[in-house]
């Protein structure tokens, strides 16, 4: 349930994602009347600005297309409850400030309730200061949660010596780690689809399913924010965390109930069937400049020379009865010819008997920008004859619901959150069976087991390195006529 008197500090208020992501979440959730009662918001970060400027930063984000008064006054409504405090991330005395301000709040409320939920909206640098800081001058027992987000270190060790910090001062129940792909509305869905539908569940394992692709595609490259890309490339932008959380969702056992800790139990049994990725199980790419657009390397804040993938396709393996011997390729890349996120589950040939050429099955699960759900069948052609031709059954999500608001993944983050719902954070334990499986290759791509590997070349604005698709025939997947 959610908690009345909150007070949400947002720590890192003047940076972008808190601006474009937080605080248009935390307005969508008050809109949709999803925020406690009594609730108030601080955005708290270095630069010196006063609450004007504040609130024009931290609406600039928040989406009114067509001037709606309602949602015009929602937005006053909105910034009449937020108030920012500035200060150092170092510096005790500046949390003490910050504490003061919040307990000045909380002396309005008229009655002892009250909580706090920090959102660390900051730069890996600061996470440790930051988390000590507020343990050391802003915390109450019982009334503090803490949402943090990745980069959750660089490899097994940093992220385990990370992790053992933030312990010191934050206990696991009190902190939740976002990954904001579990907050789609796709992947939260992924559990009614497997486990509800015995039509699905049937055949969800090696016998029936032959590979199974799940695809992250962005349209643009890393500019502006190269410097920060470089140091951890696409494997630890997306591929360590988003995906593999995916992955986790879509192969786990049914879990024993839907708690928090149920569920993810089986997501860490499941990867720890999953050895560390080999060299020859990835492909590795870097965009460069066409069709106007520049390459990776034209990038100023990238250094010469880098060999830094922006695009990776890794094959994983799970060694349990349901998954041995089915290939999952991860593949994502930056600067691609479309923006699209789905899993793509291929099923195997039918035996022929009386066929001679048919398609393979396959469920598509899209993710985004349009969710959908499609199944690809065998069909006769309508007439006197035995023709057969693939069709798809199609849930484009637009149409049959076509009322729903889908809500963003960080409402629906914040809002768990709020609830004291832990289901869709990461565990530690998970992250540390996450780093494990990426960090051999990790070391041979930032070479330190020798010299790194080069990535090879794609066009800016195509689907990726041209040697792709033998990469995904060799795991056996087949093209089936129309995608
Ligand atoms: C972030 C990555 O975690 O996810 C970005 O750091 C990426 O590089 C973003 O663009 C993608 O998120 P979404 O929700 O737009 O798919």
């Amino acid at each position: 349930e959610l908690k009345d008197n909150t007070v949400i500090i947002v720590l890192g208020a003047s940076g972008d994602l808190a601006k474009k992501k937080t605080f248009p979440a935390l307005f969508g959730l008050y809109r949709m009347g999803y925020l406690p009662r009594g609730v108030h918001i601080v955005g708290y970060a270095r630069t010196k600005m006063d609450l004007v400027e504040f609130h024009k930063r931290a609406t600039s984000y928040i989406k009114n297309p067509d001037d709606d008064p309602a949602i015009a006054a929602k937005i006053e409504e909105f910034k009449g409850f937020s108030t920012y405090v500035s200060g150092s991330y170092e510096d005790s005395t500046a949390f003490q400030a910050l504490t003061k301000h919040i307990e000045d709040i909380e002396s309005e409320y008229g009655s002892p309730e009250r909580h706090r939920l920090f959102y660390l909206a900051l730069p890996p640098s600061v996470f440790i200061p930051v988390a000590k800081n507020l343990r050391e001058n802003c915390y109450a027992p019982n009334i503090n949660r803490i949402i943090v987000e990745k980069p959750f270190g660089k490899d097994l060790d940093s992220c385990r010596e990370l992790l053992g910090s933030l312990k010191q001062h934050w206990a696991e129940d009190e902190t939740f780690r976002i990954d904001h792909y579990l907050g789609k509305e796709m992947v939260k869905n992924m559990l009614v689809l497997r486990f509800a539908n015995v039509g699905l569940s049937s055949g969800w394992d090696r016998n029936s399913i032959s590979n199974v692709q799940i695809t992250f595609k962005e349209p643009f490259g890393t500019e502006g924010r190269g410097g920060y890309f470089d140091e951890f490339g696409i494997i630890r932008d997306i591929l360590q965390n988003h995906l593999l959380q995916v992955l986790s969702i879509l192969t786990m056992e049914r879990p024993v109930s839907f708690s928090a800790e149920d569920i993810r139990d089986e997501k860490v049994k499941v990867l720890r069937c999953v050895p560390p990725i080999a060299q020859e199980d990835t492909l590795l790419g870097q965009y460069v400049a066409a069709n106007g657009k520049p390459g990776y390397l034209d990038d100023e804040t990238v250094p010469p020379n880098s060999v830094c993938p922006t695009y990776a396709a890794t094959t994983l393996w799970i060694n349990n009865p349901r998954w041995e011997g089915v290939p999952f390729i991860l593949k994502a890349g930056k600067a691609l010819n479309e923006a699209k996120v789905e899993i793509r589950i291929q099923y195997k040939d039918v035996t022929q008997g009386i066929f001679k050429e048919i398609a393979r099955n396959e469920l598509v699960i899209r993710i985004q920008p349009t969710e959908s759900i499609y199944l690809k069948l065998n069909t006769k052609v309508p007439g006197l004859n035995t023709r057969t031709v693939p069709i798809e059954m199609d849930l484009t999500y637009k149409r049959r619901f076509s009322d729903a608001h889908i809500p963003e993944a960080y409402e629906s983050l914040i809002l768990d959150a709020l609830r004291g719902d832990h289901s869709n954070f990461v565990r530690d334990d998970e992250l540390d069976v996450a780093w494990r499986i990426f960090t051999p290759i990790l070391h041979w791509i930032d070479g330190k087991m020798g010299p790194p590997p080069r990535p090879l070349p794609y066009p800016y604005g195509s689907r990726g390195p041209k040697e792709l698709d033998a990469f995904i025939r060799k795991y056996g997947y087949k093209r089936t006529d129309r995608q």
